[in-house]
């Protein structure tokens, strides 16, 4: 049995390692880059394997931070979960001796929350706290919370945790949500595979994560499809088997080394890329008047016309998917730095996730922040180094494409927050002729 694990009042969070970035910009990478496997769609097949006692057998799992956070969480449960290979991760979930989420999990990463569907479904209870994650909005659990409770749940919310049980077994239903949740979705699918009868999800996320967990489901036999773009229906089993999955290729990653090849006027292969997954991205780049295209599962991205004939101002708003992604209208915003012309950015999905063009502003861009959800881009301005801080990961990611583009070295704080979902980026930036370190904070010596 784990140790027991601290409440919210006893709880002193890990100090974490502080890095920083330095990178000297101006130069124009190029050449090829490999896309690891998608974070979004790992987390959620780990959280997917507790559904059975049965090992279970991924690949192409990404080696970042979140995952091994998620791994550490399923652990401390009593669930095996072994890294054979680099990428690869087997969990067997036989006995699990502790139905308890602990704040320390949920404070690092707020897919722990994904262990609610599956955990009560199969084992009837769970304690779980109220997930933390990025600094991006508000972001409340309260659609998946209603969604186990149509499912049959019984929830109380107490000092931080909620205490969900299901007595005898969750039964199916309509869940119906107030509007589109992508966790809310997949916790409310994951729940109902091994729920009594009949459930029917709508409106259901329709990311391509989403579809990659329904197929890992599928694999362990249950009994589940996508009925129209917006509805999931699943059809309760009693029990579900091991399965093997190799995970999707991370479509947000791609679109950052897409925008990094396009801002430093360089020209960038990217393999093993999701090009149907980045349509609308795709859509605004070129837009833009980039150079790219998409062959089969690689994305050629010539940035060469940034000077002449130069790029043009967009305006782009997020959307849930087949939508602009949230997660790629900060990198998208570094792009629109370097465009012609005043561009108008609308973040439909989260309020908060515009306040980092503050930092951006450090190095030269003129963002102009006109509520939560509005910014406008004046475009072209001349990036220069500077000292920046990152809030969250994709903001991050972002300020190292700004960083790659701009004149003279730019020293970034709190690396560790693009740990969480890029693997080994410095690396890859690296390899595509970048300038870059990632050194302890406060020292000279390098840690990569
Ligand atoms: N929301 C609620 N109540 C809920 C759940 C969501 O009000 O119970 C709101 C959120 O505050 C937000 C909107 O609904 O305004 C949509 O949020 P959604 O639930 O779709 O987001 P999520 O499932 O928490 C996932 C990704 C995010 C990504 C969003 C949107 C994972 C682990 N996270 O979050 O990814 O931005 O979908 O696509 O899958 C990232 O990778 O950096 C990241 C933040």
């Amino acid at each position: 049995m784990a140790d027991a694990r601290p409440f919210h009042w006893e709880y002193n969070p890990e100090p974490v390692a502080r890095e920083v970035f330095r990178i000297e910009g101006g130069r124009p990478l190029s050449g090829s880059v490999a896309i690891s496997g998608s974070k979004n769609a790992a987390l959620k097949m780990l959280a997917a394997a507790t559904l059975t006692g049965e090992r279970c057998r991924f690949t192409n799992v990404p080696e970042i931070e979140d995952v091994r956070v998620m791994a550490e969480t399923l652990r401390d449960l009593g669930v095996v979960v072994d890294h054979p290979a680099a990428n690869t991760y087997e969990v067997a979930s036989g006995d699990v001796e502790w139905l308890f989420v602990p704040l320390e999990a949920a404070a690092k990463m707020r897919a722990s929350f994904m262990l609610l569907g599956p955990l009560l479904s199969r084992f009837g209870r769970v304690i779980i706290s109220n997930p933390g994650g990025d600094r991006i909005g508000r972001r409340p659990v309260d659609l998946h919370v209603d969604a186990m409770r149509s499912l049959g749940a019984e929830i109380e919310y107490r000092n931080g945790y909620y205490f969900a049980t299901a007595p005898g077994r969750l039964r199916g239903t309509e869940v119906r949500f107030p509007f589109v949740s992508v966790m809310g979705t997949e916790n409310a699918l994951l729940a109902a595979t091994l729920a009594d009868g009949q459930t029917v999800i709508r409106p259901a996320a329709q990311e391509p994560e989403v579809d990659d967990l329904i197929a890992f489901l599928q694999k362990m036999g249950a009994e589940v499809a996508r009925t129209y773009p917006d509805t999931i229906e699943i059809h309760g089993r009693r029990r579900l088997r091991g399965a093997d999955h190799s995970v999707i290729p991370d479509r947000i990653e791609a679109g950052t080394f897409v925008v990094a090849g396009a801002v430093t006027g360089g020209r960038v292969t990217l393999s093993g890329a999701p090009c149907d997954h980045l349509a609308a991205f795709v859509e605004v780049v070129g837009r833009a008047g980039v150079g790219i295209s998409c062959g089969r599962d690689t994305i050629e991205v010539d940035g060469t016309g940034i000077d002449d004939p130069g790029f043009r101002a967009c305006d782009i708003q997020t959307a849930p998917y087949p939508g602009l992604a949230t997660d790629l209208q900060p990198p998208t915003s570094v792009l629109l730095t370097q465009a012609h012309g005043v561009s108008n950015v609308h973040e439909a999905v989260f309020e908060d996730r515009l306040e980092w063009l503050g930092e951006l502003n450090r190095m030269g861009a003129r963002a102009e922040l006109q509520d939560d959800h509005h910014a406008s881009i004046t475009g072209r301005t001349p990036l220069q180094g500077a000292e920046v801080e990152i809030g969250d990961l994709r903001a991050g990611a972002s300020l190292m494409l700004a960083a790659l583009a701009a004149e003279g070295t730019t020293t970034i704080h709190g690396a560790h927050h693009v740990h969480r979902g890029y693997e080994n980026i410095e690396r890859k930036f690296l390899d595509l002729g970048a300038r870059i370190e990632r050194l302890a904070e406060g020292t000279d010596s390098t840690t990569s």
